[in-house]
Order: C-alpha cells, then sequence, then structure tokens
C-alpha cells in the first residue's frame, strides 16, 4: 500500500510513526516531510501549499491514500482535487474545511446549530468594527476571518487595544485578505482544551482529549506560539464529559453541516473553553492538532489506516478511536527566539540517545538532513514525547529525554502537563 502523506511538521512525523506501524506495512512517501519522516519513508520535495505539485505527484505515483495534514492545502481544496481525479483523501473538501478557513463561517454553523459559543459580531468595514468596539465592554477579542497561520486573533485587554487591533486587521491588513472581514467577540475565561474526533461524513467518534500550551513561556506567559507541548488526556475528561460534547458540539455541528449540503469526513478539532457556563467552542479546525497529534496518536490502541478508510468509506465505528489507558506527554523543543526571530542550521544531538528511553518517541518539526547531520530547519524543532502510567510519572520521563538533546539556544517549557498533575492531586 502506498500513502502519501502532505505536511512537514511535528504532526506529520507523528502521523508518519503510526502509519508506519500499522499491519499493511505501507510505503510511506511525505510532501515535503522532515528529518523524521526521512527515517520512516521518502520524502518528495515538494511545499504542503503547492495543491498542483502534491496532485501531478499523485497522478504519475497513483499512491492508494493521501493523508493531507495542514489546514493550508485543505482550504485550498486539495481533497476535492483528489477526488475529482479518482484518488482517496482523508480530510475534508474545500467547503467543510471553512470550518477552520472562515471564522465568520464557522460562527454562522455554531449559531444555527445553537453550539455553545462566544457571542460575536462579524464586520467587513472598518468603521462600523470601530464604532462597535469603542461601545462594547472590554476585554474583546478581534479575529481575522481567514487563516492566518495562528496570528490572527487579538486579545484586546482595552477599548485601545480593540481599535488598534480592528486597523491592525482592517486598515493596514497585516493579515491580508483574511482580515478582509473580521469577528469582534466576548472575551470567555476558563482553561482550553482540545477534542479532536475522526467523522465520516455522518457521525464522529472522539479522539483522546489534549491540552495543548499555547504560550511560549512558563506559567502560560509570554507571546502566543503554534503549541510548546501537550498532554493526554485533559483533566476534565470523564465519560460524561465526551458524551456532552458529543451531543452539543460535535452531532449538531455536523447536523447543520448536512442541512447545508456539505459533508465532512476527516478530523475535526474542537478548540473549547471550559467557561463557569459550560464548554464552549473558540474554534475549529479542520485537521490533527499540532502538537495534540504526538500526545493522541500514541494513545491509539488500533491502526490508523483502518480508521482513515472508515471515515472516507462511511463506516467509522467506536472502536477505530479506542484508547490506551496510559497518559502521554509532549514537551516542544524551540529554537531561541522563537515565534520572534530565530537561527536555523544548528546541529542537533543527542537525538538516538533520548528515544533509546523506553516508551519515548522524538518527533520531528522543524528538522532537516545536512549530509549526514540532523539540523534546526523551523521553530518548533521537536516534539519529545514520552508515553507512562500516570501524567507525573510520563512527565518526569519526557523531561529526562529532553535532557539528552541538545542544540544552539534550545528553549522549552518546564511546565507541560503542570496543570494535569496538580489537578490529578487535588
Ligand atoms: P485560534 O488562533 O483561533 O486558535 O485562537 C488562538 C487562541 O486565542 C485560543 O487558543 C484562545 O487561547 C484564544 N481565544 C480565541 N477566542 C477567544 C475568546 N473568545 N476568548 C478568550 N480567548 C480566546
Ligand atoms: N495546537 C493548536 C493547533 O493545532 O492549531
Amino acid at each position: 500500500m502506498k500513502i502519501l502523506l502532505v505536511g512537514g511538521g511535528g504532526r506529520e512525523h507523528a502521523l508518519a510513526w503510526k502509519l508506519a506501524q500499522d499491519r499493511r506495512r505501507p510505503e510511506l512517501f511525505c510532501a515535503p516531510g522532515n528529518a523524521g519522516t526521512a527515517e520512516l519513508g521518502v520524502n518528495v520535495p515538494i511545499p504542503a501549499e503547492d495543491i498542483d505539485g502534491v496532485v501531478a505527484w499523485a497522478r504519475r505515483e497513483k499512491p492508494d491514500l493521501t493523508v493531507i495534514g495542514p489546514e493550508a492545502p485543505l482550504c485550498a481544496g486539495l481533497a476535492d482535487r483528489l477526488h475529482a481525479e479518482g484518488f482517496r483523501a482523508f480530510g475534508p473538501c474545500r467547503a467543510a474545511a471553512q470550518l477552520e478557513g472562515s471564522k465568520v463561517f464557522a460562527k454562522s454553523v455554531l449559531q444555527a446549530a445553537g453550539v455553545p459559543t462566544a457571542q460575536s459580531e462579524t464586520f467587513t468595514n472598518a468603521e462600523k468594527a470601530l464604532a462597535y468596539v469603542r461601545a462594547a465592554k472590554s476585554p474583546l477579542v478581534v479575529k481575522a476571518d481567514g487563516l492566518a497561520s495562528g496570528k490572527g486573533v487579538l486579545i484586546c485587554a482595552n477599548t485601545r487595544e480593540a481599535e488598534d487591533a480592528v486597523a491592525t486587521a482592517m486598515i493596514h491588513q497585516s493579515f491580508g485578505k483574511a482580515g478582509r472581514q473580521i469577528l469582534v467577540e466576548e472575551f470567555l475565561e476558563g482553561e482550553e482544551v482540545s477534542i479532536l474526533a475522526l467523522v465520516d461524513g455522518r457521525q464522529a467518534v472522539l479522539l483522546p482529549s489534549a491540552q495543548d500550551h499555547k504560550r511560549a513561556l512558563d506559567g502560560d506567559l509570554g507571546l502566543n506560539t503554534g503549541g510548546m507541548g501537550a498532554y493526554s488526556p485533559a483533566p476534565m475528561e470523564t465519560a460524561a464529559f465526551r458524551k456532552m460534547v458529543l451531543d452539543t458540539i460535535f452531532n449538531p455541528t455536523l447536523k447543520e453541516l448536512r442541512r447545508r449540503d456539505i459533508t465532512y469526513q476527516g478530523v475535526l478539532y474542537a478548540g473549547l473553553m471550559m467557561t463557569a457556563a459550560g464548554p464552549k467552542v473558540l474554534e475549529f479546525n479542520c485537521r490533527f492538532g499540532d502538537p495534540e497529534t504526538q500526545v493522541i496518536l500514541p494513545r491509539l490502541k488500533g491502526d490508523l489506516i483502518p480508521a482513515m478508510e472508515a471515515c472516507i468509506t462511511g463506516n467509522l465505528l467506536p472502536e477505530h478511536a479506542a484508547c490506551r489507558p496510559e497518559a502521554c506527554v509532549c514537551v516542544v523543543m524551540t529554537a531561541g527566539g522563537y515565534p520572534g526571530a530565530y537561527r536555523k542550521g544548528d546541529a542537533i544531538a543527542g537525538l538516538k540517545e533520548a528515544a533509546a528511553l523506553s516508551e519515548t518517541m522524538v518527533f520531528h518539526a522543524g528538522t532537516k538532513l545536512a549530509g549526514k547531520q540532523i539540523v534546526t530547519a523551523g521553530g518548533r524543532v521537536l516534539g519529545v514525547t514520552a508515553l507512562g502510567r500516570t501524567l507525573c510519572e510520563t512527565a518526569g520521563k519526557a523531561y529526562q529525554a529532553v535532557a539528552r538533546i541538545t542544540f544552539q539556544d534550545a528553549h522549552y517549557r518546564r511546565d507541560i502537563a503542570a496543570k494535569g498533575i496538580k489537578r490529578n492531586r487535588g
């Protein structure tokens, strides 16, 4: 079996790692991949956003399955293009991917479906948006409608910051086309949790829950990042919580999409805020999370290919998402300075020593091969991941592995999973 995996981050290395263990032992190709995926298959030098390039490769090489990792190719219609040529692809079509590609679309679906979410107003006119934020109560959240590489959400403590945020998006057009429309949203308070589900067009089956750590520094301080680490299960996860999330969030959302004649197939990721009034949807993503995937896939009991095929054919079963009882923790090591400017091309040492520890996986993100040496090639460099009995023990194992890895100016948070450990003790 031949599989093409589109993307080149930590998520894709984790996907490649899980796919490579499948009993069908697939032949893996990764576009463009990283130094980690190169150990499991063949990297193909096609950027994930180059849809024409990916389709041309598929025509030539005829993969049995294409797994699309990142949001950009999904929102640009890569799954539609592959389907049109008769190829099987895991990931939603363009219309369904709008749940991530347009926050205005996602909000209209949430509102129509009666799913709990922050109150919000949509604006296409800067003057009207400015008048609104001047009259509204702070704090406010200003969101660019379209994809903005995770930078399009601005949390505004006061009116002045909200005015600046509107100007950033609509007048200075700092997010390009993505900021032509904005949402101004009520600020929600609480703890965040990522709930991902496999979806087969009709129904959703929840994967293990996870909690990400968005800020760059310990104690949730510093700038927002793509994610500095994750752990699974999230502390609020109980059977009752999972049922409530399925009944009040996923099922009504899918029903509303069906009403609009949109079929969702792939992973649907709901970013939730646990407010005093219950969980509310902050955002949808149309794909696996990064670094959530690095802690979800090691906990998945069965093979991934049958689960993905079941999503495509509409035959998803709860067993496809069955999970192991162990906890999983991923500590992201970044280049110093990330998410600001950072160095690239520094040699990474200790990768083998770290991976040799029991139940430890070192997932690569921004890495590449320079001759025989693995070097840094991005902001998030590695996701050092361990599986273990308790969250506390597992975090200890992940940090032991982190201690064996060195590269110039490496940075990581020291408190990944600390909230969950505290909650379990308390
Ligand atoms: P996103 O880029 O859509 O993932 O949003 C980034 C982050 O912004 C989320 O993970 C939350 O931490 C925060 N956020 C988004 N919307 C709200 C909101 N209405 N209230 C509070 N925080 C929010
Ligand atoms: N970890 C957040 C995301 O994947 O968007």
